[in-house]
């Protein structure tokens, strides 16, 4: 667990180690904010990154009246093709150093993929795989450098199989949790560890997208989504003890083991028919 320096606002270590500022992306809303509280209550110093000014000084004045928080915003379009680039330069302007990384923002697109727009299709790989992995590569050397360092990366309980009507998103996640899972042996013995976070459907803007969108999800009664609170707090237990994949909540751990133990022919099929049930 990470502990808070005893002065001020420097921050909190790791091992004994100064962790710099924690940068979240997609921490205006949702799972991202819920995040940012969780950093903010354990003495962490935060780098916001998201499009919406307003959503993040709201959350940043929350944080620093609750949490006496030092939070740096940055305004950034993570899907221009510059964006990551930017927002890495605008978080390490001032000799600041990044040394959690959280890669959390995420979009989905519900729907047959032959109807889907493919503009969005492009915009949904380039924020959920390319954007983490760009921030990935350029903050992962110093992390390695400096002996200490944290990624966590939102995956999805939809990493575990490929899923007809989110067949894009889906895809995505299975990416994340791939690379997460690669990285976290690379960085055996470096100091510096990867966990992959796979919520289940959980009440947020995208959760409501979801359910809106796909009749599947929404037979689900909405007492059984998880809550972005809770998502966040059992995320920054796994990160803090290095484990490699965390699914919250037990109906979710037992989705994800069944679909890594079921062959994937059938998990695919059953998700085909759930796709084409309407209600
Ligand atoms: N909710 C679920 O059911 C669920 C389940 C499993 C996994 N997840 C994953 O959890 C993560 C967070 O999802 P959420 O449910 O919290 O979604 P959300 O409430 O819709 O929030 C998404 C966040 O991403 C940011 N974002 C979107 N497009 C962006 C862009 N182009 N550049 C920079 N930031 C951008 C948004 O901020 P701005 O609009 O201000 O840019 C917002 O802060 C995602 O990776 C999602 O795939 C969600």
């Amino acid at each position: 667990m990470a502990t808070r320096k005893k002065s001020g606002s420097a921050g909190a270590q790791i091992n004994g180690k100064d962790i710099g500022r924690v940068l979240i992306t997609g921490a205006s809303a949702g799972i991202g904010a819920e995040l940012a509280r969780q950093f903010a209550q354990h003495g962490h110093r935060l780098t916001l990154v998201a499009r919406r000014r307003e959503a993040l000084a709201d959350l940043a004045e929350e944080l620093t009246r609750d949490y006496q928080t030092d939070v740096k915003l940055v305004t950034q379009d993570l899907t221009k093709p510059n964006g990551p680039a930017a927002a890495v330069k605008a978080a390490e302007a001032d000799g600041e150093f990044i040394g959690i990384l959280v890669n959390n923002a995420g979009v989905v697109d519900v729907g047959p993929f032959a109807k889907a727009d493919p503009d969005k299709l492009t915009a949904l790989v380039d924020l959920n795989v390319r954007a983490l992995t760009e921030m990935t590569a350029r903050l992962l050397p110093a992390m390695i450098e400096r002996g200490v360092g944290r990624i966590l990366n939102v995956a999805s309980l939809a990493a575990f199989q490929p899923i007809p009507s989110m067949a894009a998103y889906a895809a995505s996640k299975a990416y994340v949790l791939s690379l997460t899972e690669a990285l976290s042996e690379e960085l055996r013995g470096t100091g510096v560890k990867a966990t992959a976070l796979c919520p289940g459907l959980t009440a947020t803007s995208m959760g409501d997208e979801i359910q809106d969108q796909s009749s599947s999800a929404r037979a689900l009664p909405k007492e059984f989504l998880s809550n972005p609170k809770d998502v966040a707090a059992q995320a920054y237990r796994a990160l803090m003890s290095g484990r490699v994949v965390e699914v919250p909540g037990i109906s979710n751990q037992v989705t994800a083991a069944w679909a890594q133990v079921t062959p994937r022919w059938v998990t695919r099929y059953i998700a085909g028919m759930a796709a084409r049930v309407k209600v």
